[in-house]
């Protein structure tokens, strides 16, 4: 079968996390397992007793940030955070540099920046792992906390049929690679000229069949299990003036909610723009799951830095 095919390319274990494409399938329902295991276990961990862990975020994070340091703090590590503007990647150290001076201190990097090519630059010269945290294409941790909520919600991911309503950004491009190893429908319904990146669809549609484009959000709820949504107005690519004449008809509201399922959840990485995106009556009503997803992030992430900082 065609998950059989694809699981023969994604042999090698990477080093690092830049996007979904370094885990196979095997290995996203494996970490969805081990932060199950986690939630249940009451005990902490020493697990990575003496290991240290550098946050470098040059764009703005709650749940990600805190996230991976509290889940490094629980299993015994050590964090150190570098902000914008306070470390010399803000003056202009290059990527690969700074990486090969981190590798002789730390056991790990989690990094949040704008172009892919930056985490890819710091990969290529780190030693150690390096963590996408967010960047303008990808947010491959968040989806893995998704993956865990549906998981949680609904039962076993390949059966969902999800639907990814509003802008096509970093995240319709991590939900694609999850659909495209994993083989579950996924439905993206965008304005026309918001779609996610043409090249990347072509290739995850080539996989699994069941990952569509539209540009009509009924389409898009339709027996859809899980509904996703996301800002209109994502972190370096905001943009000016009202976009509620373009994206409006996307906004998830009780309106569009009643052309889905009953019993659809509702998803949103957050932050959210109240009332543009998603409606507080949505957000606060019971499809919602937005607080669930938001705190499945802490186990997720343990269940990375499991992964990939303890060396088998
Ligand atoms: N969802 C998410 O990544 O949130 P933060 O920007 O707060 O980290
Ligand atoms: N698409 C959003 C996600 C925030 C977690 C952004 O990049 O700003």
């Amino acid at each position: 079968c065609w998950l059989e095919d694809l699981k023969e390319g994604f042999e090698i274990m990477n080093k690092d996390l830049l996007s979904l494409w370094d885990l196979t399938a095997d290995e996203i329902l494996g970490l969805i397992q081990q932060a199950q295991a986690l939630k249940q276990s009451k005990k902490s961990s020493e697990a990575l007793h003496g290991k240290s862990l550098a946050l470098i975020f040059e764009k703005a994070s709650t749940r990600t940030k805190v996230s991976f340091s509290v889940a490094a703090t629980q299993l015994g590590a050590h964090t150190v955070s570098l902000e914008e503007g306070s470390s010399q990647l803000g003056r202009g150290e290059t990527y690969a540099d700074t990486a090969q001076v981190l590798s002789g201190y730390v056991d790990g990097i989690v990094l949040r920046t704008f172009a892919q090519k930056n985490a890819e630059e710091m990969a290529a010269a780190a030693t150690i792992p390096v963590i996408n945290g967010l960047s303008d294409e990808y947010h491959p941790c968040q989806v893995l906390a998704d993956l865990l909520t549906v998981t949680e919600e609904k039962g076993p991911v390949a059966e969902q049929t999800v639907s990814w309503i509003g802008d096509g950004n970093n995240m319709t491009h991590s939900w694609m690679i999850a659909a495209a190893q994993l083989g579950f429908s996924l439905k993206i319904a965008t304005p026309e000229g918001r779609g996610p990146n043409a090249e990347l669809l072509q290739k995850v549609q080539a996989m699994n069949p069941k990952i569509e484009l539209g540009h009509d959000p009924v389409w898009g709820v339709t027996d859809a299990t899980v509904i996703n949504t996301d800002t209109w107005r994502s972190m370096g690519q905001e943009t000016e003036g009202d976009l509620l004449p373009l994206f409006g008809p996307f906004q998830i509201n009780a309106g569009l909610l009643q052309k889905g399922k009953s019993d659809a959840i509702v998803l949103h990485c957050l932050p959210a723009h109240r009332n543009e995106e998603i409606t507080d009556e949505v957000m606060d009503g019971p499809a919602s799951r937005v607080w669930k997803q938001a705190a499945n992030r802490l186990p997720i992430q343990k269940a990375i830095l499991l992964k990939y900082l303890v060396k088998d």
